[in-house]
């Protein structure tokens, strides 16, 4: 089935630069919108809600602008989060605010809801929500979701367990339509790698959170910089769902990150109520503030860079790794039938 208009036409390259809680708002977001990708920020990123609307006033006209002036380089659309859990008391109000200003992408996360489907579609808008698993996935296709994301194992926050090759295989066989895989993908290479799979695109998160656009303290930089996968450690005890997070950062915390004890998930929280969180440790340290999120592919980050260099390099190693397959593919398609 063929993408969408939204996810084919403007894009540079295909990938969504996911929403990252805290990290990613309107500077970052538009700098991955000029360079060619989908940039997204969680709603609950803007705090009050009369900040969303600044914040979505301000990507419309800034990319306006920039599309105004660069008519052969045009900007790539963006896209808004919204946790679509009970916990979030906002979402009638940030759904409103989408409409308002007929957002192009709406990323659903942790729950799929009918209505909240219905009014992005009452604008022509595009829903794609995030999964875990394929169960997960068909109720997502049931409830009204335009298209699927597939957060595999190894992805930055609250990431699955499956092996990208099992859930976009298991998913591909029924679905056809956009589909995005997630989980350690921080090159140009593993994004041809995620459409190998049969994924339209690649879903990338915490190589962006090293950028300069990214609000993240210099310290979170540095250690993204600086760590690799076996640095991330997976845990349920900071919001109560399992998820990735950078080892150094625990520590500083005053936690061991080897011997962290199981969360009680009647206290599921995802860092939107602010509170501390476990038992030990340092009681103020709060989840995504202190406690670092990050997915395993940060191997591949080895600078603090703008969004727009980080999105040029993907760019080109995209197409050398493109070029390089590019006669395997001719020998493969040039073997006669053996039966
Ligand atoms: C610091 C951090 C914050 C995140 N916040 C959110 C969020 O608010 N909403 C959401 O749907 N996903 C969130 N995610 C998950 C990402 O959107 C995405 O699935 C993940 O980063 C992809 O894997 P990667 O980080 O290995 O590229 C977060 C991930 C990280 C690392």
């Amino acid at each position: 089935m063929p993408l969408p208009s939204v996810l084919r036409d403007r894009l540079r390259l295909p990938v969504i630069a996911s929403p990252l809680f805290i990290v990613s708002g309107p500077d970052l977001v538009i700098a991955q919108c000029k360079a060619g990708i989908v940039g997204s920020f969680p709603s609950l990123n803007a705090r009050p809600v009369s900040q969303l609307d600044e914040w979505l006033a301000r990507i419309e006209e800034e990319l306006a602008a920039w599309d105004r002036d660069h008519p052969d380089t045009p900007s790539a659309p963006f896209a808004v989060n919204q946790i679509v859990h009970k916990t979030n008391n906002r979402l009638e109000q940030d759904i409103e605010l989408c409409v308002k200003y007929k957002v192009p992408l709406v990323i659903t996360s942790l729950g799929a809801r009918t209505e909240v489907n219905d009014a992005i579609h009452s604008y022509g808008g595009l829903v794609m929500h995030d999964v875990i698993t394929d169960s997960f996935a068909r109720k997502a296709i049931e409830k009204g979701a335009d298209g699927l994301i597939a957060v595999a194992a190894g992805a930055g926050g609250h990431a699955g367990t499956l092996s990208p090759f099992a859930l976009i295989q298991e998913i591909r066989a029924w679905f056809e339509g956009p589909l995005a895989l997630s989980g350690s993908i921080a090159s140009g290479r593993a994004i041809l790698a995620a459409q190998a799979m049969g994924a339209d695109l690649a879903y990338v998160g915490s190589a962006f959170i090293a950028t300069v656009e990214a609000n993240a303290v210099d310290a979170y930089k540095d250690m993204i910089v600086e760590s690799s996968a076996s640095d991330v450690i997976y845990s349920n005890l900071f919001t109560g769902v399992h998820g990735n997070y950078l080892a150094p950062s625990i520590i500083h915390a005053g936690l061991d990150p080897k011997t962290l004890p199981q969360s009680d998930p009647s206290k599921m929280d995802f860092g939107t109520s602010g509170s501390g969180f476990g038992s030990g440790g340092n009681q103020s340290a709060k989840v995504w503030r202190d406690i670092w999120g990050c997915g395993q592919g940060i191997g591949a980050v080895t600078a603090r860079e703008s969004a727009g260099q980080f999105i040029a390099r993907l760019a080109d190693g995209y197409c050398e790794a493109c070029a390089e397959l590019a006669p395997m593919a001719e020998t493969a398609l040039r073997q006669p039938a053996r039966s």
